[in-house]
């Protein structure tokens, strides 16, 4: 089996091998990619993103007809990519100010923004007020009385979601789950916390409580957690119709869909999730008597993970006999935190030798100043020498958008395929960059 065999499903949807053996993606070769733009670089196969972004407003919308998908910035953005989610139709979930405007950089329609965050800023609250952003996800009891002064001041009925933490544990790392009672996200349902928020969005001057929102964790492979969820909120709803005239007009599961990383580690397709959170909601909302919401789901990772691939050029091979053997590359950690902060797994390709056989496997580290600076543990790769060029793939989710200056180094170039095409979407940064803001 070749390299490209063996990855099919991790490598964008346009990956193949041309006749000189080397990886191309979009139909660019990337070796040439890699001469032409500088290592470390990080390309997106824009087929494979309109392809994701398709497939999730399809595979939602013909199961649950009155679906959103709002894509979730914080797995990676910037006015490019913005742009494509907004030609295909999606809505979009930001964290901050900053996401709030490459979003209004890109003309993205204000209405289908949805502003999350557990601590959100007085100034990113009237900024996003301000632009007319389409709903508020309100974390905690303080932000809902922020949220309604700084509607009231801008003399506006805002509409706002609440999220909740429903009480359960999506079986992921500990870093990404969110769903569990001892979270910093969201208000918890058991302790009543979630109630009095709906008692005081109901009766707030300045506020439309549209509907009830949670999020369980990230990279999550069943759908277990998320029919748990729906059960739990879709009760709290229908007691609080009871109880307090509340009507959910909107519903979100959330995002957290996972990907396939490795070849030992496949995903369900999107198909799946959209599958079983469509008759969850579709079941609960008879059970309980409930019109059944809006559905707004909002993927991160499983829209932009697989797009996305980076590319290194070796550097140094250290071989220690009998132990192991080191070949670093010209990233590293400040491009890609996620093994060293999660233990995260990836497969690599050597993309100018992507016919040939894997001989021997190898770490292959990054350039940077701590030991935990590994990208692949025990990578099965042809032989590799200083100059050839290693692609790893999967790049495209919480790599760039959690990328550092560590060691003062210059965040890498990122670019655009198609048909043959590459266009640059952002430069790599200078020497001048880093210092730019430097004062004094
Ligand atoms: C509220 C919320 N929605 C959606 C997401 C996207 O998750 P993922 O990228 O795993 O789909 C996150 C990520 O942590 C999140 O916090």
């Amino acid at each position: 089996m070749s390299a490209l065999e063996k990855m099919a499903t991790i490598l964008p949807d346009t990956a193949a091998v041309n006749e000189k053996g080397h990886l191309t993606i979009g139909g660019c070769d990337v070796a040439k990619l890699a001469a032409k733009f500088g290592t470390p670089l990080y390309i997106f196969d824009e087929a494979t993103l309109r392809r994701t972004c398709a497939e999730f407003r399809q595979e939602f919308g013909r199961r649950y007809a009155d679906s959103l998908v709002i894509y979730a910035a914080k797995a990676f953005i910037n006015r490019a990519l913005a742009r494509i989610f907004k030609e295909e139709g999606l809505g979009l979930d930001v964290v901050s100010g900053g996401e709030l405007s490459i979003a209004k950089s890109a003309d993205f329609p204000m209405d289908k923004v949805y502003f999350h965050g557990n601590n959100k800023l007085h100034e990113e609250i009237e900024l996003a007020i301000g632009w007319g952003i389409g709903r508020i996800v309100v974390d905690n009891l303080h932000e809902l009385s922020l949220v309604n002064q700084v509607a009231k001041k801008a003399r506006i009925t805002q509409d706002i979601l609440l999220r909740l933490t429903p009480g359960i544990d999506a079986h992921t790392h500990e870093y990404i789950t969110t769903g569990v009672i001892d979270s910093k996200f969201g208000l918890p349902i058991a302790t009543g916390q979630a109630e009095e928020a709906v008692v005081k969005a109901l009766s707030a001057s300045n506020l439309k409580l549209t509907g009830l929102h949670v999020h369980l964790g990230s990279l999550i492979f069943s759908i277990e957690p998320y029919q748990k969820a729906i059960e739990i909120v879709f009760r709290f709803a229908a007691e609080m119709r009871e109880k307090h005239g509340f009507t959910m007009r909107e519903f979100s599961p959330g995002g957290g869909f996972a990907v396939q990383y490795t070849r030992d580690a496949p995903a369900p397709d999107i198909a799946y999730f959209a599958q079983a959170i469509s008759a969850a909601i579709k079941s609960r909302s008879k059970a309980f008597g409930l019109k059944p919401p809006r559905l707004i789901v909002e993927p991160g990772r499983a829209v932009v993970g697989r797009a996305g691939v980076a590319i290194y050029r070796v550097g140094a091979i250290k071989d220690i006999p009998g132990v192991r053997k080191y070949v670093a590359v010209d990233g590293g950690m400040p491009d890609n935190i996620r093994p060293a902060l999660y233990g995260s797994r990836y497969e690599a390709i050597v993309a100018n030798k992507a016919n040939k056989k894997a001989l021997e496997r190898v770490n292959i580290v990054g350039k940077f100043c701590e030991s935990g600076d590994v990208l692949v543990k025990d990578a099965a790769i042809p032989r590799v020498i200083p100059g050839d060029i290693v692609a790893i793939p999967v790049s495209g989710a919480y790599c760039l958008s959690l990328a550092s200056n560590y060691n003062a180094s210059l965040k890498p170039a990122i670019i655009l395929v198609k048909n043959s095409k590459a266009r640059l979407i952002r430069r790599r940064e200078s020497y001048d960059d880093l210092i730019q803001h430097d004062a004094g």
